[in-house]
């Protein structure tokens, strides 16, 4: 009986010190103390080795201990509830992994702020095929075949077809507008364009331009710089100033290029203006009335004005990136560093 009693304290000590993290450790502490072949039974067994006159007591003591022994069982059960064993372990309510959040590419950024200011003037957005027909990347914009001024703009041919291009400006997605016969128009044309350029820190085959359209009775020169003043205005700074050189396009007489105070130096001249204290910005015109016969439009009734700029280069000066082809690399260090919109 004595010798009973200090086993069932060393027993119970044992059990106070169990634990148990997950389901499969509950289940072999049932197995070792409570199993068919677990300590309960064995020391309940003893009993036929108790003396007649101490079994009652000896009932009591051992029935106080399996008791004891089930109770808690019951409470690593209870305290193990949430953790499943399937085969691996997992824990509900330890905090989840981090998603790691992508970041928008500066081209879009960029894109993305030069729209939002035209949208303020009521210019919505068109989008049009990469892949584009003669008509449409030059026949309609007045540069019929063997016209010098392709050799502006080097061309990819599609080998399939000869009259397929790679579009070299998304010019061709303001004759699909206007082909579509509907006036006014106020559209913004961004999208990818393609040149046949060495690949370089300053040129690239492919890069990202945004182009303007607007048609209706009595546009005039002075709505488009009025429209461009706003624009360079919000991008770029009340102080910032603008002006206008003459230049050639087909699609557009007059032309002009619009250039701006350079807004690293401040116009004082630096590396980025070449010294000039002006960096170019964007091309512009009004539409040829050609154009806009080619597109079914009366140019008698109706005149209209173009522009078009790149998005690379004033990215490049916003963020000071100095690799053009560190844009399409998508390597991810250089592009999680554009997280904020600008
Ligand atoms: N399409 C011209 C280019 O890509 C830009 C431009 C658009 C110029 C509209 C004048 C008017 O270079």
């Amino acid at each position: 009986m004595e010798q009973l009693l200090k086993q069932i304290d060393a027993y119970k000590q044992e059990i106070n010190a169990s634990a148990a993290t997950d389901e499969k450790q509950v289940e072999d502490y049932r197995i070792k103390w409570l199993g068919t072949k677990g300590i309960v039974k064995a020391i309940m067994g003893e009993m036929k080795n108790v003396a007649p006159e101490k079994k009652k007591e000896a009932g009591q003591l051992l029935n106080e201990f399996k008791q004891y022994a089930e109770a808690k069982y019951e409470e690593l059960k209870a305290a193990s509830t949430g953790a499943v064993q399937t085969g691996f372990s997992m824990d509900i309510s330890l905090p989840g992994d981090p998603m790691p959040l992508g970041s928008r590419h500066p081209v879009t950024l960029m894109r993305n702020r030069i729209v939002s200011i035209f949208q303020r003037l009521g210019f919505a957005v068109a989008e049009g095929p990469e892949i584009e027909d003669d008509w449409h990347n030059f026949g309609a914009l007045n540069l019929p075949a063997h016209h010098p001024a392709r050799d502006m703009q080097d061309t990819f041919y599609i080998q399939q077809n000869p009259d397929w291009v790679l579009r070299t400006h998304t010019s061709s997605v303001q004759i699909r507008e206007m082909e579509k016969g509907k006036l006014p128009i106020r559209m913004l044309m961004p999208g990818r364009v393609y040149r046949n350029e060495t690949v370089s820190a300053r040129s690239h085959c492919f890069f990202h331009q945004v182009e303007g359209l607007y048609i209706d009775e009595n546009v005039s020169f002075a709505d488009l710089k009025q429209t461009l003043y706003f624009f360079v205005k919000e991008m770029y700074g009340k102080d910032v100033k603008v002006r206008f050189r003459p230049s050639y396009f087909p699609f557009t007489e007059p032309s002009a290029e619009m250039d701006v105070t350079c807004f690293i130096c401040g116009g004082s001249g630096c590396n980025i203006c070449k010294k000039t204290g002006w960096v170019e910005i964007l091309g512009c015109g009004m539409v040829h009335p050609n154009v806009l016969s080619n597109c079914g439009i009366d140019p008698n009734k109706y005149t209209g004005f173009a522009f078009g700029m790149g998005i690379e280069r004033p990215a490049m000066l916003k963020y000071g990136v100095n690799d053009l082809r560190l844009f399409s690399e998508n390597d991810v260090r250089f592009l999680k560093q554009f997280t904020s919109a600008i």
